[in-house]
């Protein structure tokens, strides 16, 4: 009976439980038994903390958020803060602790759903200590350059669309600047897609530093065409022109993060519009809502497509490869690559330019 291992790391997004149902029950037919590893890699660390996933376990898990396995951003097993006798937190290489586990288990693959940070570390578990990986892309900010999309994406857009739909009576009855915050580390695809859906007046995204006097020009010229109400959509990883980026004071959190805590850009910028365009503002950050809730359609079907396609690999022996939507199609791309880079919106993409031709003001010019 052969036996596969799944777990679920970094920052939660809708559809991870149709990953799991989709690969437990692909698996099932296969006759291969499946355990989930809790909270990333904790149950590679400790046995206890696997569990078996048998298809009754999974079977109304779909149109669930979050993962029933748990994750977490700070295990990565290479470099895992370890609390030592005197309550000193120290960084330790557990990696071989995991490898000593999945070989006592039994397991033949590991399927590791994640973003970049935790699609890097099964690629180092698959380099480094020759485990068998199959990565399968997750993230609400759709950042991963190798696959189309990512599940998660479609029910942000959507959670944050509906956000900003109903902002816009309140923004208008109050003749008030709304500056919402949506996620987006270093690509700003879900505030583009929200806010151009969402009849936002300005949109500002990574890639496209921005200007404070060149958004109060638009909301002036707003005012002169008689509107008196404004959306403002920003993304955390949003950048002033002159390199200004805002972190949250992470100190008691840090330790063993994977990435620094973005967030407090909205009020930022909600300050400068209230002191150059003389405005009444209110920030809203959108936060983990967008993480949360039932995956819409489009997110159940491309997991449920990952899942299936990541046992197909499984079966294959495509190891150290992530399963990737492409042209429309599941198709396994080398974890190296997938790695590489951020997947940024194009400036010269059709997004961008609808935005633009539609007087949405992008930040850099009006
Ligand atoms: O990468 C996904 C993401 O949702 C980012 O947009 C955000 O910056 C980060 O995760 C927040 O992570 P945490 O779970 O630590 O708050």
């Amino acid at each position: 009976m052969k036996r596969i291992v799944i777990s679920t790391g970094g920052g939660d997004a809708p559809g991870l439980n149709a990953v799991i149902h989709a690969v437990v029950k692909s698996a099932d037919s296969r006759d291969w038994e499946v355990y989930g590893s809790r909270s990333g890699y904790l149950g590679l660390l400790d046995p206890d903390e696997l569990i078996r996933l048998t298809p009754e376990k999974v079977e109304d898990i779909t149109p669930t958020g979050g993962t029933i396995l748990g994750s977490t951003n700070k295990g990565n097993p290479f470099a895992m803060p370890v609390e030592n006798l005197a309550g000193e937190i120290q960084i330790r290489d557990l990696s071989e602790r995991v490898m000593k586990n999945f070989n006592r288990m039994g397991f033949f693959c590991h399927i590791a759903v994640g973003g970049d940070g935790s699609l890097e570390i099964a690629h180092r578990f698959a380099t480094e200590k020759g485990m068998p990986v199959i990565g399968v892309p997750k993230t609400i900010d759709n950042d991963l350059e190798a696959t189309e999309l990512t599940f998660g994406f479609d029910t942000a857009v959507s959670t944050a669309t509906e956000a900003l739909d109903k902002l816009h009576s309140t923004a208008k009855s109050h003749d008030r600047v709304m500056v919402v915050e949506v996620m987006g580390r270093e690509s700003g695809w879900i505030a583009l897609n929200s806010g151009v859906s969402g009849g936002a007046d300005v949109i500002l995204i990574p890639e496209i530093p921005f200007d404070t006097q060149v958004i109060c020009r638009k909301l002036t010229d707003n005012e002169l065409h008689g509107k008196h109400y404004a959306i403002v959509v920003v993304a955390e990883g949003a950048k002033s022109r002159n390199g200004l980026t805002v972190i949250q004071d992470n100190d008691k959190c840090a330790v063993g993060r994977q990435e620094v805590l973005l967030g407090g850009i909205g009020e930022w910028v909600s300050r400068q519009i209230k002191e150059c365009a003389g405005k009444d503002t209110r920030t809203m950050v959108l936060g983990h809502l967008q993480r949360g809730g039932s995956p819409t359609t489009f997110d159940r079907m491309l997991a449920l497509r990952f899942g299936a396609a990541a046992v197909r690999m499984a079966e294959a022996g495509q190891f150290d490869q992530m399963v990737a939507l492409s042209s429309g199609s599941m198709k396994a791309v080398p974890l190296a690559e997938a790695i590489k880079q951020r997947k940024k919106v194009p400036l010269d993409s059709d997004k961008i330019l609808t935005a633009r031709e539609i007087g949405i003001c992008l930040g850099d010019e009006y």
